[in-house]
């Protein structure tokens, strides 16, 4: 989604702009700008491009001079991927410069207002409304008050970097609401960055401090003003470490391919520090687990999925009521929300605008919340209680896969020590502690193995429709199979509870239609084979993940894979793993750039 990067030193600036702008790639972007104040000159130049950043490379070499700088990284959600509507948007008259991440939801009753006014628009963004709207207080105030009035007058969250042009040697910040991070940092050489993603200042600076809703700050060279802040601002001061988890040497063409097969490792390191990392960070936490009486998980996308298993463990494990709700929807189902709730975000960036969203709500109605996160220094971890870190390391493909198993095993071990804060004794806990431990070596041999997942693949990547089966524990893979189908191949891909077939599915079973089974030993294989038999009866193809020596089920499939089962709770890690994989060889054979799915963003910081 939309990304920020300012820059205030002595280098080029929209050299090293340009360069930062690259590492924010991964967040998924359709067009990018750049303005850079030319002080010999005078004037603020401002190149825009729709497409990559790589367009620009021209104008930033040959026409932007200067060591000041703003830009952005546009993903259309207020009018068309064009030239006019990419950042930076100016005020009308050219006076007010800014890039904006976020959605101002009044921003038409504004634009209306400043049309009034005499003001013009040349884009069809909310973003130039803001522009205009700083520029209308400046002539009965200085842009310190213009920054708070405007802060006050627009609605929804935001974070907004600007340049006025009666002071072009400074760059403005504002954050409004929790949704879409903002950093800045400064570096040995007194150079200044403003960022909306820490990770990509790393080899910057050795620290950087964030900004919280309601606070504007004026940069320049010398100094960094805060107009407005809130209390405790040495709280938000975080010193970088650097990050061991990125694999430099990565042998792997794609992103995707390699966090696929880094599971193992990060599944390894996140079992093995257990204690540190999920244990010991609950029983430090504030939160009053005896006081919980129901556990809400919200997330959206993969993290919704990683949610639905997690309510199956804390119902399993810890025999406490738990329920998973789409985060976009966790508000609006109005639900009866107290302090006897703890409230789960779960979100791999902790940026996900409709999961900050939903922890904030929760806050309001005085429930606990938890941040299950990759990124500790998120905005979800920031508004939430407690954070709880799955570790996996950080995730650049668009399609969630590491973060997604290790959200799911973060859940399952969250589970087992809120059983025992709450005194219940789980049943045959040696062994669901040993088959975590297995989970690793297990994922590993699932990976090493890959041949028939390639040959299923050849068999699959030409089909426009796929329906995705499962029952129990196994319907949320489903539902995070068919969504890797639908994120890096284009197809039709669709999950259902495999119960549902009779009621209305079995409609669309037909030789353009086939199935995709997950149906493994244990509580659902029944059913699962009443299922399979009745889609077969119907021409329907079936094909299926069974457990070793499925003699029932795996003769009516037109192509299996097997995949060994050791327990009902653990085995769905397991599971998830082949249909990662097929997407993954699916999506290469049908030449789409897996890590870069068309219309899709990493991060999505807007509702
Ligand atoms: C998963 O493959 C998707 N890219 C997407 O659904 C993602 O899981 C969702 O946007 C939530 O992201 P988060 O975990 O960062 O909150």
């Amino acid at each position: 989604m939309c990304g920020i990067v300012g820059y205030i030193g002595t280098d080029n600036a929209a050299i090293i702009l340009e360069r930062f702008l690259k590492s924010l790639e991964y967040r998924g972007y359709d067009s990018a700008g750049i303005a850079v104040y030319d002080n010999i000159k005078g004037q603020l130049n401002i190149k825009k491009t729709i497409g990559t950043i790589n367009n620009l490379s021209e104008e930033i070499t040959k026409n932007l001079k200067g060591s000041l700088g703003i830009s952005h990284t546009r993903w259309a959600t207020h009018g068309k991927i064009t030239k006019e509507n990419a950042h930076p948007q100016t005020s009308s008259n050219n006076k007010i410069t800014i890039v904006h991440n976020g959605i101002v939801e009044n921003y038409l009753d504004l634009k209306a207002k400043m049309i009034a006014k005499g003001y013009t628009f040349t884009s069809e963004t909310d973003s130039e409304v803001i522009a205009n709207l700083i520029d209308s207080h400046l002539d009965k105030n200085d842009i310190n008050e213009a920054l708070k009035i405007v802060l006050s007058e627009i609605t929804g969250s935001s974070t907004i970097v600007g340049i006025s042009s009666e002071d072009p040697n400074s760059i403005f910040v504002l954050k409004k609401g929790n949704s879409g991070g903002l950093v800045i940092s400064e570096n040995e050489k007194g150079e200044k960055i403003i960022s909306s993603d820490p990770s990509i200042i790393s080899d910057f600076a050795s620290s950087y401090r964030y900004l919280v809703d309601s606070e504007i700050a004026i940069l320049s060279s010398n100094t960094t003003n805060f107009v407005q802040e809130a209390s405790k601002p040495e709280s938000r001061l975080i010193n970088i470490t650097a990050n061991t988890m990125i694999n430099d040497d990565s042998v792997y063409q794609f992103k995707m391919e390699e966090e696929i097969f880094s599971q193992k490792k990060a599944l390894e390191r996140l079992i093995s520090k257990k204690d540190s990392l999920i244990f010991k960070k609950l029983d430090n936490s504030k939160i009053e687990f005896k006081k919980v009486e129901r556990i809400l998980i919200i997330g959206m996308g993969s993290s919704f999925h990683a949610g639905l298993l997690g309510s199956s463990y804390f119902e399993a494990v810890s025999s406490i009521k738990s329920e998973t709700i789409n985060a976009s929807e966790f508000i609006e189902t109005k639900k009866v929300i107290g302090p006897e709730d703890l409230v789960i975000g779960v979100t791999q960036s902790g940026e996900t605008a409709e999961t900050i969203k939903g922890l904030e709500f929760a806050k309001i109605k005085e429930a606990q919340t938890i941040a299950v996160v990759e990124k500790d220094t998120s905005q979800a971890s920031i508004i939430s209680d407690t954070t709880i870190n799955i570790s996996s390391g950080p995730e650049f493909a668009v399609a969630s896969t590491k973060t997604f198993t290790s959200s799911v095993v973060s859940l399952l071990l969250m589970s087992i020590k809120i059983a025992e804060k709450r005194n219940i004794v789980i049943k045959n806990l040696k062994e669901l502690l040993e088959n975590i431990g297995m989970l690793p070596s297990k994922v590993g041999s699932i990976l090493s193995d890959i041949s028939s997942i390639k040959s299923l693949s050849r068999k699959l990547h030409n089909q426009e429709h796929i329906l995705y089966l499962g029952r129990g524990l196994l319907y949320p893979i489903a539902l995070e199979g068919a969504l890797k189908m639908k994120e890096v191949c284009y197809i039709h891909a669709e999950a259902y509870t495999a119960g549902e077939m009779k009621h209305g599915v079995n409609a669309l079973i037909g030789d353009d239609m086939p199935s995709i089974v997950l149906a493994p030993k244990g509580s659902t294989h029944a059913k699962m084979l009443s299922t399979v038999n009745e889609i077969t009866a119907r021409e329907g193809r079936v094909i299926g993940l069974v457990s070793e020596k499925d003699l029932e089920i795996t003769p009516l499939l037109s192509e299996h894979l097997t995949i060994e089962s050791y327990h009902p709770l653990v085995d769905p890690i397991l599971f998830v793993l082949p249909l990662q994989l097929i997407s993954l060889y699916c999506s290469l054979r049908l030449k789409i750039n897996p890590d870069r799915p068309r219309n899709l963003a990493k991060t999505v910081t807007v509702e």
